[in-house]
């Protein structure tokens, strides 16, 4: 359907006489007083409790919600996701076409431009993200710093963070041509970084990109190329790859996306506020899940002890990592795609994995379960990606590494519509304030 013709919803509220006045009264029943808010988009504007006051003295009302739990911080025509329906669209093309008939690159021409390419359209953004996967020689000697046992998400945070110091240019954030050069240029040679990082534990030399490959396949290279002289990617894992790449590619407003609009508020550059979105991704319940969710399976063993390990999660002891989501009521689409990619993957490889079985065997026993079924708790998308990824021979270090670097375009797009948008600010958020509100200062000798 058109995206500006009105959905059936908004068709039926027009019709109904009672919805025809699209505001919110609301009474303060501290002072007796009533006030009319517009509702635009079956939202109200948190501005718009500011008026309501119990003398002019006030400050007025706020609104409360740690977490964002209720508050659409922007507006957004990126993604889309309706968590109770299991849907996510990007640019309004459902998650499961372009996985099974576009490529990771194509995708993020989509996400960035919101159409998707032409033949010469697509041939041009390739070129330009081909020919930015190169860095600069120093680079690697300030890899060469880290310990041998650093984590690669670690060095991946770092290393973006220090592009900004190689190119100025970045800070002219408004010029949509410096944006375009420094979205190639972060789109490029994120591969190479999360790559060399990866050589770099493992104390094996570092592998130049090589242009004639995908962005997929490139990216396998610089992984894991030994001695051939030209390496060629198997086909079936550069697939499968480049599907986990356009299932991680964006997902609205989640932690990380958050943070690259809450500091790239502050108008610093792209490479900084991209390494702050690195670093949430880092965490746990973010996209590090993914690793901890094989170290989970792992820690269980067999498909017999899955029975105690879901009483432990319900005694609170544990977390099932890999199963519930902020906006997800539903099974989690990627999970979908995911769970049968690590199948085809296992089935290829000839490579069966125990983990995949009790991963399963978790599933089936939560799914069944009042607990998760109560509490809406589905697969998400970092359940089945470790396994998918170990079978492809990617170490756990670089599960949450790879979310990263697909979720690069993700983030430039969010950031992008945030610059662009007239409406947005510097972010920054009110509190509640709780503590002491004034005393005197107390001298040293006087202290208990
Ligand atoms: N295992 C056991 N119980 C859970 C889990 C879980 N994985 N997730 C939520 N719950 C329970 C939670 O304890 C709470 O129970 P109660 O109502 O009795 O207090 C209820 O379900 C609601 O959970 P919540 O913590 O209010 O939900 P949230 O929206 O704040 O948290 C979440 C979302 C993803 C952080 C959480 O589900 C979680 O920690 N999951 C495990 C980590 C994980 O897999 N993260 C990846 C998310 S998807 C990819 C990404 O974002 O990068």
């Amino acid at each position: 359907m058109d995206s500006a013709s009105p959905t059936a919803t908004q068709l039926k509220k027009s019709e109904d006489p009672k919805a025809a006045r699209q505001s919110l009264t609301i009474t303060d029943n501290r002072t007796g007083k009533n006030y009319e808010v517009p509702i635009t988009n079956d939202t109200i504007r948190a501005m718009d409790l500011r008026q309501i006051k119990v003398d002019p003295t006030d400050f007025g009302m706020m609104s409360y919600d740690p977490a964002f739990n209720n508050t659409a911080s922007c507006i957004s025509k990126v993604t889309f996701i309706d968590g109770d329906a299991g849907i996510l669209r990007y640019r309004g093309y459902p998650i499961e076409d372009l996985a099974e008939k576009s490529t990771y690159l194509e995708t993020a021409y989509l996400l960035l431009n919101g159409e998707l390419p032409t033949e010469a359209q697509l041939k041009d953004w390739t070129y330009h993200v081909t020919h930015h996967t190169f860095i600069h020689e120093s680079i690697k000697k300030f890899l060469d710093g880290f310990h041998y046992d650093a984590h690669p998400m670690g060095m991946l945070i770092s290393t973006i963070a220090a592009l900004s110091t190689y190119y100025h240019d970045a800070k002219d954030i408004f010029s949509p041509e410096s944006r375009k050069k420094q979205t190639y240029r972060l789109i490029g040679k994120m591969p190479t970084i999360a790559a060399f990082s990866y050589r770099h534990s493992l104390g094996m030399p570092f592998v130049y990109p090589d242009n004639d490959l995908s962005y997929p396949g490139n990216f396998l290279n610089m992984l894991f190329r030994t001695t051939e002289t030209r390496y060629r990617p198997n086909p079936t894992l550069e697939h499968a790859l480049d599907i986990l790449f356009i299932l991680h590619a964006d997902h609205e407003q989640n932690c990380s996306a958050n943070t690259i609009r809450g500091v790239g508020s502050s108008h610093v550059d792209p490479y900084s506020a991209t390494a702050a979105a690195i670093a949430a991704l880092y965490g746990p319940l973010h996209g590090g899940a993914n690793e901890e969710v094989l170290r989970m399976l792992m820690e269980i063993g067999s498909v017999q002890k899955v029975p105690d390990f879901i009483k432990r999660v319900k005694t609170g002891e544990v977390k099932l990592m890999g199963f519930g989501h902020r906006v997800y009521k539903n099974y989690d689409p990627r999970a979908k795609i995911i769970k049968v990619a690590a199948d085809k993957v296992m089935q290829k490889m000839k490579q069966p994995d125990p983990l995949l079985d009790i991963a399963k065997a978790l599933e089936e026993a939560a799914l069944s379960d009042p607990y998760f079924v109560e509490r809406k708790l589905y697969p998400n998308v970092d359940f089945y990606s470790g396994i998918t990824l170990k079978a492809m021979g990617f170490p756990v270090s670089m599960f949450t590494v790879l979310f990263a670097v697909a979720r690069t375009v993700g983030w430039i797009s969010q950031w992008s519509e945030m610059i662009e948008d007239p409406q947005q600010k510097i972010g920054r958020p009110r509190q509640l304030y709780t503590g002491v509100t004034h005393r005197d200062y107390v001298e040293m000798d006087q202290r208990k």
